[in-house]
């Protein structure tokens, strides 16, 4: 017992000393000088554009095809592409990697990889472009999914790359053609009539959405233009959501807008029991259609 006890305080006097040791060895600051060298930080820049371009799904048709996503995805992104059926998830982890710095390679069996079916609503509706982009970018880990970076750029860890890469442009241009699938020319059409013309009651008024999102989907419809100046400043959040800013659009999942209608957000009342689902689907499918180069003619865009 007081042999355990001494080699403690042993133990304990010699982390003591050796911490001091280490003290003693530290570079000693000058703040005075250092404070004196300090330079003021670069302003940042004032509106950092999350998207460089107008994606355009017609130019992302064709970098579909000269990207070879239809080898995996299908010519018409139902996940049915010629090698859709041979695909197998790389089985590297971190505990892989390990054996493999000593020389053992670790395999079991390889799960197959379904490519994605852009043609499912109940998938396409919880992915926002930006997550979408992020996956063209990165890859996805342990899928078939490879990552198409920019040049110099590294696949995220686990993913699979085939050394192809895309501009960041390309990768706007190709995931907005994918999100073209989840919907028709027919469907964007119904929600453009229902967005500009279909009278619901608010405030024991009848408004359109353009009323106050406006009909160029920027908040600046005449109720909008009333809202703004009711509110202290109608900046994003405050006035009508504004859809033609593709830096928000980009960020929004379709399910969220869906819920705004519905349940209502801000100053904007809820449209439960006055839309039916359908209904508000075909306008979320519409609204995204300001931020991009829709191929139909039947969009908000050009
Ligand atoms: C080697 C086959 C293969 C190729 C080539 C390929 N993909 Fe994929 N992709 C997949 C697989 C497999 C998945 C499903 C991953 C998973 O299970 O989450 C996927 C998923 C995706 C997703 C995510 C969809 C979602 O709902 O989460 C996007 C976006 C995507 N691919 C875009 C592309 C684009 C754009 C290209 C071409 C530039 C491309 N893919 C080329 C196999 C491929
Ligand atoms: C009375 C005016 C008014 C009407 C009518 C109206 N909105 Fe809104 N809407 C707003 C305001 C204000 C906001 C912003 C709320 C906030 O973020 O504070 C908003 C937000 C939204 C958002 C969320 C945007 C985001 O930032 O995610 C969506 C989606 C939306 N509206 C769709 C519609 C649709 C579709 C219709 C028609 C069915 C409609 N709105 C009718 C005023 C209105």
């Amino acid at each position: 017992m007081l042999g355990m006890l001494g080699r403690t305080r042993l133990l304990s006097a010699l982390l003591v000393t050796g911490s001091l040791f280490l003290a003693a060895c530290q570079p000693t600051v000058n703040v005075s000088r250092a404070t004196a060298r300090l330079q003021p930080a670069p302003p940042a820049p004032r509106d950092p554009r999350l998207v460089p371009v107008r994606p355009s799904a017609i130019e992302g048709r064709r970098v579909f095809q000269r990207a070879q996503c239809v080898i995996c995805h299908g010519p018409e992104g139902l996940g049915n592409g010629p090698a859709a059926a041979n695909l197998k998830s790389p089985g590297k982890n971190l505990m892989t990697d390990f054996f493999r710095l000593i020389g053992i390679r670790l395999r079991g069996d390889q799960l197959p990889s379904r490519p994605a079916n852009f043609h499912n609503p109940v998938a396409m509706r919880l992915n926002s472009p930006f997550s979408m982009y992020e996956t063209v970018t990165r890859g996805r880990p342990h899928t078939a999914m490879p990552a198409f970076p920019r040049k110099g750029g590294k696949p995220a860890y686990g993913a699979v790359s085939f050394g192809v890469n895309l501009t960041d442009e390309e990768r706007w241009h190709v995931i907005f053609h994918e999100w073209t699938y989840q919907s028709t020319p027919a469907e964007i059409r119904r929600g453009k009539r229902l967005y500009e013309t279909k009278l619901i009651g608010v405030e024991g008024t009848a408004l359109t959405c353009a009323a106050c999102h406006g009909t160029a989907g920027n908040g600046r419809g005449p109720r909008g233009a009333q809202l703004s100046r009711e509110l202290w400043h109608w900046a994003r959040g405050q006035g009508p959501g504004i859809f033609t800013d593709i830096n928000l659009m980009a960020q929004r999942k379709p399910t969220e807008l869906y819920q705004a209608i519905v349940d209502g957000r801000g100053r904007m009342p809820a449209y439960r029991g006055k839309l039916a689902d359908d209904e508000i689907w075909a306008v979320v499918n519409y609204l995204y259609t300001f931020v991009y180069d829709y191929p139909w003619g039947e969009g908000a865009g050009r």
